[in-house]
């Protein structure tokens, strides 16, 4: 398995858990890694075993969530291997928490390492590889996007990386780099974590179960493949189906709350829209939904 050999390749948070699997992966198909992760003695951990199996792997320390120190990540890769061609932005935080009761600092921490930390170093990478021929960039997002019970801030974290996996996906075909978003699940120390997550997750949901689809994503057998929300549990790989606008679209020169109360009690009432990852049907639906699955 070469489907790397020659490509510099970026893997953020790579000391642990996913990204230190994806990191290897891609080493044994071949690329030189750059493993980042602030938790620097987990890279150089990373690294050795990389190193070890004959493959090449240059450490970085620095955090994701500074735009100086997210450019010093890819300056590394350019400097060691003379180019990037593939960027995974896995590196990630998460906390459980009553959405109500949430703490404004632990929200800006996780969204300057998920939202901004992406944003940071993959703008960075999308710089030299526009100067150079393209390439693939892999961002981490999670099925938790769709909506899930006290993580709303890791959710929005993770649909803003969606968002922007769409939307980089539109400008950077232009320019040769494709983009594209993985939602894994797999037994990590972010499992670990949570109750509700290790019931939901079993020991044998290994991360590097998950590392081939990195892998694929970054190689040019990917070609082609640009814009897209990829899942896979360890077991089962899908692609996620993208927010549209839903019909009916209802028209009127102006609206006013009286036509929109209508529009709601006699258009919409049928076509309200299950909701989070565990598809709950609004009130107003469930009385003629749930008496039929009960049946
Ligand atoms: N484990 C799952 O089932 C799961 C599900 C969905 C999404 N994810 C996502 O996968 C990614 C990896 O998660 P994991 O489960 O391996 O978690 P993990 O906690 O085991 O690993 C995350 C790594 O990121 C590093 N990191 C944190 N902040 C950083 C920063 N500012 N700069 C550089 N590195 C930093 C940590 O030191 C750690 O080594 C995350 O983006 C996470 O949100 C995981």
């Amino acid at each position: 398995m070469n489907t790397l050999e020659g490509k510099a390749i970026v893997v953020t948070g790579a000391g642990r858990g996913l990204g230190a699997a994806f990191a290897t992966h891609a080493a044994a198909a071949g690329a030189a890694v750059v493993v980042n992760d602030v938790d620097v003695a987990y890279a150089e951990r990373t690294a050795t075993e990389i190193a070890d199996r004959g493959g090449r792997a240059v450490v970085s320390g620095h955090t994701v969530a500074d735009p100086v120190r997210a450019e010093e990540i890819i300056a590394t890769c350019l400097r060691e291997f003379g180019a990037i061609d593939g960027l995974v932005n896995n590196a990630g935080l998460n906390y459980e928490a009553v959405s109500w009761q949430d703490d404004p600092e632990l929200i800006r921490e996780l969204v300057e390492v998920n939202v901004l930390g992406v944003m940071y170093v993959g703008g960075a990478a999308a710089r030299a590889m526009v100067d150079r021929d393209g390439g693939s960039i892999v961002n981490i997002a999670s099925g938790a996007s769709l909506g899930q019970r006290n993580l709303a801030t890791y959710a929005a974290s993770k649909g803003a990386v969606a968002s922007l996996t769409y939307s980089w996906a539109l400008d950077m075909e232009a320019v040769g780099i494709r983009v594209n978003a993985v939602c894994p699940l797999a037994y990590t120390r972010m499992v670990l974590k949570s109750e509700r997550s290790k019931r939901a997750c079993e020991p044998d949901r290994t991360p590097d179960r998950v590392a081939p689809l990195v892998t694929y994503l970054l190689s040019d057998d990917a070609d082609g493949v640009t814009g897209q929300l990829v899942r896979c549990n360890g077991s089962q790989l899908h692609i996620v189906g993208q927010p549209y606008l839903k019909e009916p679209i209802l028209e009127r020169e102006r609206w006013d709350v009286d036509s929109v109360r209508r529009a709601f009690d006699e258009v919409f009432g049928a076509h309200l829209e299950p909701y989070g990852l565990e598809k709950r049907v609004p009130p107003r639906l469930r009385k003629w939904v749930e008496p039929l699955r009960s049946a």
